[in-house]
């Protein structure tokens, strides 16, 4: 708490009132505007949410002036370095590294839950082979809860926590499903004998006809590139869990809407819509062209994977990402990847552009990832499904620490209205 105050005065009218600020434990104060409608008869108004803290959060932190993210206070470079995605997600949820046992006890719990109902599996055969996979990853992760009437009393820690396991369990599994329904190959059971990021590839590449190698290569980079993806503060996909939580609605159906609102180009959709653009471009001497568009105001294209409402600085999950692509590509002896010798070429290109200085729009975590997957044969379509693997844990993290806030209320933004005034039902003779 801090004893900041701030006064705020209607100076046509004269009547003052005094707001009080608060601290966290990093970063700016909040004023708390509760009783500015009371005091003044005003809302406060802020489309896009440019300058609003939705809530207090105890699980990340981001500088974006300083390029920082910190996990529950550890710095992400850290535990891209030190650490791997179900620890990770061990302590986004619980708040703290785990010890030995409770890690061997967390990675058991979702080891052992990674298949899904056979019914789920008969859902795909409904979808169109070239449906894309995020409209069927947030249709069949909706329908969990159609199965889980065990696991969506909200109120019931143990409940919340059956469903956090399940759903980080179980989510790599539908996301395979959704693939090979689009390869027309069919679907390859989980196995408990491999680790989450293998698990997940093997559950994509491998066929019933011979036996399937995962390269471990492929598996690190997965398991790193997930880290990196696991939260990030109040992005709109967390705010839309946490809005669409804070009805009370089941929590699959809370992780689905997020589903949803990463799939946009300008959040989680930019991986994939990075990859389209650097074929797009092609070759290096296209790119002066392509950047001159991002400039145009009358054109509507911009440069995927640049830009972020909160880096103002460099994403350091892109300098992590783009040193990962030298070291991945190389250990796969794909060194001359053309795609990434361009992204290199076009970030030289913007970052020495008045034009992306001006506006410090830099790399964020979506310009190179698609490199990576792309390297480990992740085809375009699922990129962005595997951002939402990762982002289920941060998704139900926020979920839990809203749903366990006995303060909790139901989102419900006012507006300025810019509507007509009241007006009576015109007959149809006598409408214009
Ligand atoms: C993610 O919120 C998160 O934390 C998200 C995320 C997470 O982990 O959850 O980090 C993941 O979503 C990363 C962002 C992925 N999206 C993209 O790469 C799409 C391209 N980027 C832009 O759409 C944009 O930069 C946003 C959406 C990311 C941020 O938009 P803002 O904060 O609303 O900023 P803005 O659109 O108001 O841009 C400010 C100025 C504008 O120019 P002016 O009106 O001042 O002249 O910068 C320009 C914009 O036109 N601009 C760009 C640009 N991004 C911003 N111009 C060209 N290309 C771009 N990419």
């Amino acid at each position: 708490m801090t004893d900041k105050k701030y006064e705020l005065t209607n100076l046509s009218s004269g009547k003052k009132s005094i707001l009080e600020a608060r601290s966290g434990t990093l970063g700016p104060d909040v004023l708390n505007i509760a009783n500015v409608t009371r005091d003044h008869g005003v809302f406060t108004f802020d489309p896009g949410f440019m300058a609003t803290a939705a809530c207090e959060s105890k699980i990340t932190y981001i500088d974006g002036d300083e390029g920082v993210l910190l996990y529950r206070g550890y710095p992400v470079e850290q535990l891209a370095e030190k650490s791997n995605f179900l620890e990770v997600a061990y302590l986004l949820i619980n708040g703290q590294l785990p010890s030995a046992a409770q890690l061997a006890e967390f990675v058991h719990a979702i080891q052992y839950h990674t298949m899904i109902n056979e019914s789920l599996l008969r859902f795909f055969n409904g979808f169109q082979y070239n449906a894309h996979p995020m409209a069927m990853l947030s249709g069949v992760v909706a329908s969990m809860a159609a199965f889980y009437h065990d696991s969506t009393d909200i109120h019931n820690p143990r409940h919340r926590e059956i469903f956090a396991h399940r759903i980080i369990a179980k989510i790599p599994t539908i996301a395979a499903a959704a693939y090979k329904h689009s390869t027309g190959q069919p679907f390859m059971y989980p196995r408990n004998d491999h680790d989450y990021c293998a698990n997940l590839l093997n559950m994509f590449f491998s066929v019933p006809c011979e036996n399937y190698q995962v390269d471990p290569v492929a598996a690190q980079a997965l398991d790193l590139l997930f880290i990196l993806h696991a939260d990030h503060e109040q992005n709109a996909s967390t705010s839309t869990v946490r809005l669409a939580g804070s009805t009370g609605t089941n929590p699959y159906a809370a992780i689905s809407a997020g589903i949803s609102a990463l799939w946009g180009p300008a959040h989680g959709g930019a991986n994939e819509a990075v990859l389209a653009m650097l074929e797009q471009i092609g070759t290096a001497e296209n790119i002066p062209k392509f950047v001159a568009k991002a400039k145009d105001k009358n054109d509507n294209f911009k440069l995927m994977g640049f830009g972020h409402r909160v880096y103002k600085n460099r994403d350091p999950r892109a300098t992590i990402i783009r040193a990962m692509c030298h070291k991945v590509l190389a250990k796969l002896g794909k060194s001359d990847n053309p795609l990434f010798e361009l992204a290199l070429r076009l970030e030289e290109v913007a970052l020495k552009d008045e034009y992306f200085i001006e506006r410090k729009l830099y790399p964020n975590v979506d310009f190179y990832s698609g490199i990576i997957y792309s390297a480990i044969k992740i085809p375009q379509s699922m990129f962005t499904v595997m951002f939402a693997i990762a982002r289920t844990v941060g998704w139900v993290a926020h979920w839990q620490e809203m749903i366990s806030d006995p303060g909790m209320k139901i989102g419900r933004p006012r507006q300025l209205y810019a509507g007509p005034e009241r007006r009576d039902y015109a007959e149809m003779s006598n409408r214009g």
